[in-house]
């Protein structure tokens, strides 16, 4: 099991740091607390030691088992994080002085260090707390800012401790290794396609399989932008545009570099010859005219550059397997995920199952398991692809 050192100072938003450790133990992390001899005015070391299942660490002389963890705690761990950072820490690291555990822990720590400031706004904007942020930044830390909003001494201002799961899905990103240096670029949810001003022709897709890869790729340290359709009402810290119709996805997608493009994001297959201005009254019968939709996935597939690689998904209600191979080789992607649609599976629901088929014609059956596992598999089989 990974584990991570969750260093905690003297804020007002110490409390905050037991939401750090649970969204890391989510992740399947474990953590190990040391706190400055200040945070335990905020908040007791029982929570954390009770939270956690490990022992803290206050004092720098009587909380030790063997009397060297200064030196050694850092080895066990992947990285430290230091959140939230007082402006008195944060001053300590700048300058190399050791006078408590934490301190002395830090200029032992070989491992990356991420420190997560939290103070009101005329501590942070301080000159001497801005110059001790920019050594740190020289020193090779990563600065996880502080956010905008009402701050304890109920001033509104920047200062406020980044939320919880922002704060760890940065700490996870940075630290991830299986994709870093890859740009990926992910798109999730339904196209709308208007009839008039105020209505559309759409499908249930949430996006959920497609934020799950997203969110997946930058655990693994990938640079990724994801293409979410308006509609979505799903949360994600991922680096996020919005689009409502496929003319606007098409220009998300040519916006965008990529290594990898999974193209999961849930198109119509035809939509309204014209867009009326306003609202089209009742009192007559209408005829709706559909007009086919340019393929996506025909258009930039032939046009990828050297390198790039292209996933392919398709929803379909029957023949998975025969109608995933069509369109895997007709339309020129690298792989495909087919899932069955309908009868409550597929779109909106948590889980997934379905096919991933390769171009040399290996097939990989994926049973029934979250939207989460499903990721991972398939971002699992993009790899070995890009790996060659
Ligand atoms: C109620 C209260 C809230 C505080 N909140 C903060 C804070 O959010 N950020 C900060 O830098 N200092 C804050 N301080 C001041 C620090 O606790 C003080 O600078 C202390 O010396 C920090 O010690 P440490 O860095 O060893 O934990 C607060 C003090 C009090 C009394």
């Amino acid at each position: 099991m990974k584990k991570i050192i969750l260093g905690v100072s003297g804020s007002i938003s110490a409390y905050k740091a037991a939401e750090i450790l649970r969204e890391f133990q989510k992740k399947g992390w474990s953590v190990k607390v040391v706190m400055t001899e200040n945070a335990t005015e905020f908040i007791s070391p029982i929570t954390f030691l009770a939270l956690s299942g490990e022992k803290v660490i206050v004092d720098q002389f009587k909380d030790l088992e063997y009397g060297l963890e200064h030196i050694r705690l850092c080895d066990e761990a992947e990285a430290l994080l230091v959140a939230p950072a007082t402006a008195n820490i944060i001053a300590k690291f700048a300058h190399g002085i050791a006078d408590d555990f934490l301190s002395s822990l830090y200029l032992a720590c070989k491992k990356p260090v991420f420190v997560a400031p939290a103070m009101n706004e005329g501590m942070l904007l301080h000159p001497a707390t801005q110059r001790n942020l920019e050594i740190l930044k020289k020193d090779g830390v990563h600065i996880i800012e502080p956010e905008e909003g009402y701050l304890a001494c109920e001033e509104h201002g920047k200062g406020r401790l980044t939320e919880p799961a922002k704060i760890v899905f940065e700490v996870l990103s940075a630290l991830g290794k299986e994709m870093k240096g890859l740009k990926v670029l992910v798109t999730a949810g339904a196209t709308r396609e208007f009839m008039d001003s105020v209505r559309f022709i759409s499908n249930p897709s949430s996006g959920k399989q497609g934020i799950a890869i997203a969110e997946e790729a930058a655990y693994m340290g990938a640079d990724v932008t994801l293409l979410l359709s308006s509609s979505s009402k799903e949360k994600t810290l991922v680096k996020t545009e919005r689009f409502e119709t496929l003319e606007d996805l098409r220009a998300g997608i040519k916006k965008h570099d990529f290594d990898i493009l999974f193209m999961a994001a849930a198109v119509g297959d035809f939509r309204p010859s014209r867009r009326y201005e306003g609202k089209i009254r009742r009192g007559k019968n209408i005829t709706l005219e559909l007009e086919s939709t340019p393929d996506l996935l025909r258009e930039i597939a032939p046009n990828k550059k050297s390198g790039q690689i292209i996933v392919a998904f398709a929803a379909e209600t029957d023949d998975l397997l025969e109608k995933g191979k069509k369109k895997l080789f007709e339309k020129g992607a690298d792989l495909i995920f087919v899932n069955p649609v309908g009868r409550g599976r597929g779109f909106e629901s948590d889980t997934n199952q379905g096919y991933l088929i390769f171009r040399d014609g290996n097939i990989k059956e994926l049973p029934e398991s979250s939207k989460r596992d499903i990721a991972r598999k398939i971002i699992e089989a993009t790899i070995s692809i890009v790996r060659g």
